[in-house]
């Protein structure tokens, strides 16, 4: 019984396999983190993405380029706009993203970008694979570092979320194999578990937290989760001094808003999935994932973005001036900070304290009864 389907999907798994393969080699020969000190330019690309991401980007860049001034001048940064990002021409090209703006990537060392349309089923848009996926990808940016910090709840959470494995590797790469049975690949490795926890523990141990915790459903999952959680606690023998803990998926998801539990956790360490769910969850208690931003990091490359949509209905309306650029900011803040310029991105995270918590003396409401995005960046400044 459907001999000819077996044997076409076992075709395209051996070709997931084998790219997989090629892939657990390329991580294998991968060198160290690039040290910015050692380098005579950091090149910083904006690449502005869809939708209202051009119009926050641009105010994102303003505030950059103004705490970088005399290191711009110095030659030690240098800006590079990078358009062509658009699902336009990611359709026109059937391209998650266009060749040349990739190769523009390339050329950067730390890319700011805005948000990009992602198509699904059904829509307006031809099956691309989402931009976002495709960088992280491309670039590998396995680590994507999402903070979260609520401090009047005494809540101050860093999750690192795999980027580059898990669902999301082979998610284009599903297969049909009749019209009734459908299958996904869940990929996982042990260079990909162990560079993501590795960098979780590193990141607790510089910044002095004592408790990191695994988040898997490794009772159910048991392959894939299976070896993500003991790498998890192969790894965390090497940091004695740090607590390391797992939880389940599920009952983390009830933990973030337990009052009396929550503040408990510090670093949280998971697969790309349950990152991304998890993440949007911790965002929204902080104020909603337009507050957030978010960090992927690989060795050589590293992109700041912020988590929220392209609001393409605002552009359609015209409001796009009024769109918020307060989540690229921060991530722009997380750039620098990044980057090896701390002093300026303390400043910058004090300066939106200010203008977002503190003093907040210009509102954004999306539309013309609140501030230009262009205004709320001049507020920041004036108080940076
Ligand atoms: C995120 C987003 C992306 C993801 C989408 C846009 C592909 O939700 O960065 O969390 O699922 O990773
Ligand atoms: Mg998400």
């Amino acid at each position: 019984m459907y001999t000819a389907q077996i044997e076409a999907a076992k075709e395209q798994f051996g070709k997931l396999l084998e790219k997989q393969l090629k892939r657990v080699e390329e991580m294998k020969s991968q060198g160290d983190f690039v040290d910015y000190k050692k380098l005579d330019k950091i090149v910083i690309g904006v690449c502005g993405g869809d939708g209202i991401g051009p119009a926050i980007t641009a105010q994102a860049q303003r505030v950059l380029e103004y705490l970088l001034k005399e290191e711009a001048a110095k030659g030690k940064v240098e800006f590079r706009t990078i358009d062509g990002l658009t699902i336009e021409r990611r359709a026109a090209e059937m391209k998650a993203i266009p060749d040349a703006v990739l190769a523009e990537l390339k050329e950067c060392d730390v890319i700011l970008k805005g948000p990009t349309t992602t198509p699904r089923k059904g829509d307006e848009w031809p099956n691309v694979e989402s931009a976002n996926v495709a960088m992280r990808k491309e670039l590998d940016l396995f680590a994507n570092v999402r903070p979260v910090r609520i401090p009047e709840l005494g809540i101050d959470w860093t999750f690192y979320r795999e980027n580059t494995e898990g669902g999301y590797a082979a998610g284009k790469e599903g297969v049909n194999v009749t019209e009734d049975l459908g299958i996904d690949f869940t990929v996982v490795t042990s260079q990909g578990c162990e560079r993501i926890i590795r960098a979780a523990f590193e990141f607790a141990k510089a910044n002095k937290k004592t408790r990191v915790t695994a988040v898997t459903k490794a009772n159910i999952i048991k392959t894939t989760d299976g070896k993500f959680l003991d790498t998890f606690y192969c790894i965390a023998k090497e940091y004695p001094e740090i607590t390391a803990d797992d939880w389940y998926i599920d009952i983390m998801t009830a933990k973030l808003v337990d009052e009396k539990r929550r503040r408990d956790f510090q670093v949280v360490v998971l697969p790309n999935l349950y990152g991304d769910i998890i993440t949007d969850e911790a965002a929204e208690l902080q104020g909603g994932v337009g507050t957030a931003g978010s960090a992927n990091i690989g060795k050589k490359y590293a992109m700041f973005e912020a988590i929220h949509g392209s609001a393409p209905r605002m552009v359609k309306e015209g409001r796009e001036i009024y769109a918020d650029p307060c989540s690229v900011i921060r991530a722009g803040a997380m750039l620098l900070s990044h980057i090896g310029y701390q002093e300026e991105a303390d400043r910058l995270y004090k300066a939106l304290d200010i203008c977002t918590v503190t003093e907040k003396k210009l509102v954004m409401t999306g539309r013309d009864t609140g501030a230009t995005g262009a205004e709320f960046a001049d507020y920041i400044m004036e108080n940076l």
